[in-house]
């Protein structure tokens, strides 16, 4: 348990001293602002303005009390302020700042394809249990594919399994949308072609973080699905093709969608990797049918073309693909900002093939999670 051993007022922090030796800076006006009473019981917003106080608030008075909290008795406002020191101790920003990252993703390749009874969930455990659905939430973020299994096949039957997540993100391809072979195709995932590896949607300003492709009937010759973990190749550039990397962190590539449907031209331009403030993957922008005309500087397309290239090339690589056939009540679902996923062409007189897709937004998956795991 933690508490506090001493004290000391600096110019313009506390130093705090915990009974296991450690030291916390905190600022006063750090210490003001997240003053216990500042915020609103229900909506959790701060309701204190710390613009209402000068920059140089400081402490009048300070002591440990009874308790074990911090009291601060500030020097403006007629204010005290009482802090729970194991609210201090969690919230310090100077041993957040000395403490390694440490990051979610298990990145994997093709030996997952030995292993896939890994990253399947029966339908009924996620509708039926909190722990299922937290299990379903872990696969999402931390692997960044699930294979639900034993759904129903019913059309839009996937949106109760989804809703113990949350609500699905809309789209003009609608929800569900349907992908299925038809006439004069908007997009070419509604034909009977083969798709090479890509994520969806990389025009957006903010494409959809989580894809869910629920598998109705798939009695088709051909039509097998692969998938990649594309931050596990950006991750092996990153270690062994320094300048490749480089540029792909760097240099926004350009996305457009003008499909013959649409009264809109959406387009957007943004790297094919970025990173976290902590240097961690954040998210893959790589689609061979929806990467625009680039119109990058004279003097890099050469090395940017190169790049995009050997990135792609890697994004096909059976190194790091896996390979696996979708059967009727499967729910392919993935995050469509790190992994690929493809399909190999299919004869649609050899029998029928239809799935349902659905977007979901990657705040609704790791704020779920965030909820349930505290
Ligand atoms: C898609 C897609 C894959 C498939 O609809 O975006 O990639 O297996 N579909 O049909
Ligand atoms: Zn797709």
């Amino acid at each position: 348990m933690y508490s506090i051993s001493k004290i000391k007022k600096n110019s313009n922090y506390l130093k705090v001293v915990w009974n296991d030796g450690e030291e916390s800076k905190f600022n006063y006006l750090w210490l003001r602002d997240n003053c216990p009473t500042a915020h609103d019981k229900d909506s959790r917003h701060r309701m204190f303005n710390i613009l209402s106080v000068s920059p140089n608030i400081n402490p009048k008075n300070y002591n440990v009390g009874t308790n074990g909290s911090l009291e601060i008795e500030w020097s403006e406002g007629d204010h005290k302020s009482s802090y729970n020191p194991i609210w201090l101790r969690e919230n310090c920003y100077t041993i957040k700042n000395k403490t390694e990252y440490i990051s979610p993703y298990k990145l994997w390749d093709s030996s997952l394809q030995n292993n896939l009874k890994l990253i399947e969930i029966n339908h009924d455990e996620i509708i039926n249990s909190e722990e299922g659905l937290v299990k379903w939430l872990e696969l999402l973020h931390n692997t960044g594919i699930a294979i639900v299994k034993n759904a129903p096949t019913e059309k839009n039957s996937a949106f109760k399994v989804l809703n113990r997540i949350s609500h699905t993100r809309e789209t003009f391809f609608k929800t569900p949308f349907e992908v299925i072979n038809i006439p004069k195709p908007n997009n070419s995932a509604y034909t009977t072609h083969a798709l090479r590896n890509h994520m969806d949607l990389p025009w957006f300003e903010n494409p959809p973080g989580y894809q869910f492709l629920h598998c109705l009937i798939n009695s088709a010759k051909g039509g097998n699905s692969s998938a990649v973990d594309a931050f596990a190749v950006a991750d092996y550039l990153r270690k062994n093709e320094k300048e490749i990397f480089d540029t792909l962190v760097s240099v926004p590539l350009k996305f457009k969608d003008k499909d013959y449907t649409q009264e809109a031209h959406r387009s957007f331009h943004s790297p094919a990797i970025t990173l976290t403030k902590d240097g961690d993957y954040n998210d893959i922008r790589f689609s061979v049918a929806t990467m625009d005309t680039l119109d990058c500087n004279p003097e890099i397309m050469e090395k940017v073309y190169k790049a995009h290239h050997r990135f792609g090339n890697l994004l096909h690589d059976e190194k790091y693909q896996i390979n696996f056939r979708l059967e009727p009540g499967d729910i392919f679902s993935f995050n469509n900002r790190r992994l690929l996923h493809g399909r190999t062409e299919f004869d649609p007189n050899s029998g029928h093939r239809h799935l349902q897709g659905y977007y979901m937004d990657r705040d609704e998956i790791i704020g779920r999670l965030n909820y349930l795991k505290k």
